[in-house]
């Protein structure tokens, strides 16, 4: 945790923005970072209700101090029209999970749940090039990881949703941002993929159904989660019993950390004397 007896005039403050907010991680987590990279920054938890969302934003640009924030439930998808410039992955998905405050007051949105998922694959040592990929969900979460997969260089991803109109239009719209990747719309049944991914909210509540037929799951298969709590999730301890390799919810967490904690430092004002 940072030493808040160390927070100067010359910290560099940034924010995450959420409602509600009491159960957020993140600020002990990007604040122990960091701490331990010796940065003179602070994130702190402001709580904003939907309603107050642009008024909020739009008096951020004016803090001098602030050089980015964080974005989540219920906002990221709103914010994206209340940012001056989006990346790329932001554009697709149609979310923002981190802006970054320029110099002039100006907001740039990127998205990076579903890198962080991606590094998180990587940094296990888990292959993605070429292999065919099974995700569960359509929703925003499985949105924002479906872009960062197909952008890994997979070579297959097949996209099941209990809404299939959402999982179609979400093929759809991957199809259209990555014309040689192979995108279906798939059934319960993962079997046959290199790597199984839940990309739903289930397994979060005890009672969840399964996100994929589990019986069909075989010993050659890695199964991956993004639910944290409880670690071992109906899926993994299925997957496990069967003999499969599983990836945890947290990796995609830690790794988001650093890489939100990287994009907001970049956009520190080094060249300005007024900011500074
Ligand atoms: P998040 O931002 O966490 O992704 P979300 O956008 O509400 O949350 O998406 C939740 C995902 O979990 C969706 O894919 C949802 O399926 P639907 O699109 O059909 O709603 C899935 N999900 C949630 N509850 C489910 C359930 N009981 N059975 C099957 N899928 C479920």
């Amino acid at each position: 945790m940072t030493d808040i007896t160390q927070i100067s005039g010359t910290t560099r403050v940034f924010a995450i923005l959420a409602d509600p907010i009491h159960h957020v991680q993140t600020p002990q987590a990007m604040n122990r970072l960091f701490s331990s990279m010796g940065l003179d920054q602070v994130l702190v938890p402001f709580h904003v209700s939907p309603s107050d969302l642009e008024r909020v934003v739009n008096g951020l640009r004016g803090i001098k101090s602030l050089d980015g924030f964080i974005v989540t439930v219920p906002h990221k998808t709103a914010i994206v029209d209340l940012c001056d410039s989006v990346s790329e992955a932001a554009r697709l998905v149609g979310a923002v999970n981190v802006v970054t405050r320029t110099c002039d007051g100006k907001l740039h949105g990127e998205i990076l749940d579903g890198e962080g998922f991606v590094s998180g694959l990587r940094q296990a040592g888990i292959e993605l090039e070429g292999r065919a990929v099974y995700l569960a969900g359509a929703g925003g979460a499985a949105n924002a990881i479906a872009f960062a997969l197909a952008a890994s260089g997979i070579g297959w991803l097949t996209i099941a949703n209990r809404s299939r109109e959402k999982a179609t239009s979400l093929v759809d719209r991957l199809a259209k941002a990555f014309p040689d990747l192979q995108v279906t719309v798939g059934t319960s049944d993962p079997s046959g993929y290199d790597l199984v991914v839940n990309g739903t909210s289930l397994g979060l509540k005890e009672g969840d159904p399964l996100p994929c037929d589990v019986t069909l799951l075989t010993a050659d298969q890695v199964v991956a989660e993004i639910i944290m709590k409880p670690v071992i999730t109906p899926l993994l301890a299925a997957a496990q019993k069967v003999g499969c390799r599983i990836h945890e919810g947290l990796p995609m967490l830690l790794c988001q950390i650093e890489l939100m904690a990287a994009a907001m430092s970049s956009s520190k004002k080094e060249s300005c004397h007024e900011c500074v």
